[in-house]
């Protein structure tokens, strides 16, 4: 990849579900050290998009690609991407009964030190992935007992979006989809998990945030704000998009896009 690839690339996707086409044509192209707000109304099309670029199996894409290091990741499955370098935070995590946090983040530590190749591919030494999950929860501010749980059983929608931002530290991915990272979250925890994307995040990666309030775009502040209408992206600005939007509404922008 030359340094003039971008990282991120989507081309005139389309894509949707059980026969229903829902995204009708998205383009957006994200590099290294950029973070992009992604807004829009309920129903537009946002998570889909999250969906399809991950590799969901139920979505069915009808055109387009999406390039990741130049590569159109489109024919890799899931686990594929992940080992690429890209990660998901979806916005309703699964409950895995019997799997407690610490030995799926092991897991999926260890499978994507496989496809980078880190540490010659080896899986890391138990001491020293404890040493890394201990780290990591301290910059979240995350009790050590949360570790011991298991996964997303009797997690609160806060606790959720923690174990998702914890997951994001300790897999260091080159990409990231974000998707309603602030659902359920308290102020405080707003704050937490924030910060905690804030200090996890380096001008090596890039980002991508899905959100209804430009509450949290205060936190995690955007270089690029996208709305999607209908399945497309219809604007895109600066952070103060993600102000006008919050003020206006988006009645304005289905009106200056009504086809
Ligand atoms: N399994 C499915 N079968 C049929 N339609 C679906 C399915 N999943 C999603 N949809 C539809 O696709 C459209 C887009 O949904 P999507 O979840 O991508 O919207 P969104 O922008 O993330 O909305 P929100 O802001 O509410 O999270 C909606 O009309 C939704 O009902
Ligand atoms: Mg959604």
């Amino acid at each position: 990849m030359s340094d003039a690839t971008p990282l991120f690339q989507i081309e005139n996707l389309h894509a949707g579900i059980e026969g229903k086409q829902i995204l009708r044509g998205v383009n957006l192209t994200i590099n290294r050290g950029e973070i992009h707000g992604l807004m829009g109304p309920n129903g537009s099309g946002k998570s889909t998009l999250a969906y399809v670029v991950a590799g969901h199996p139920n979505y069915e894409v009808m055109e387009g690609r999406v390039l990741f290091k130049g590569t159109n990741v489109l024919e890799m499955s899931a686990d594929e991407r992940a080992r690429l370098g890209m990660f998901l935070a979806f916005q309703y995590p699964t409950v895995i009964p019997g799997v407690s946090m610490a030995n799926f983040l092991r897991l999926a530590v260890n499978s994507v030190r496989e496809g980078r190749g880190n540490g010659n591919g080896k899986p890391l030494p138990p001491r020293e992935f404890r040493r890394m999950i201990r780290e990591k929860m301290a910059l979240l501010k995350m009790d050590e007992a949360f570790a011991t749980r298991y996964l997303n059983e009797g997690f609160s929608g806060g606790e959720k979006k923690r174990a998702e931002i914890l997951q994001l530290a300790l897999l260091e991915p080159d990409f990231a989809i974000l998707d309603e990272t602030d659902s359920g979250l308290d102020i405080d925890a707003l704050r937490t998990v924030s910060d905690g994307v804030n200090t996890v995040f380096t001008d090596q990666q890039a980002m991508l945030v899905i959100t209804h309030y430009q509450r949290l775009l205060n936190y995690i502040k955007p270089h690029f704000v996208h709305v999607m209408l209908e399945g497309r992206i219809v604007e895109s600005g600066g952070p103060e998009l993600a102000l006008e939007l919050e003020d206006k509404g988006y009645d304005w922008l289905k009106e200056k896009h009504a086809s």
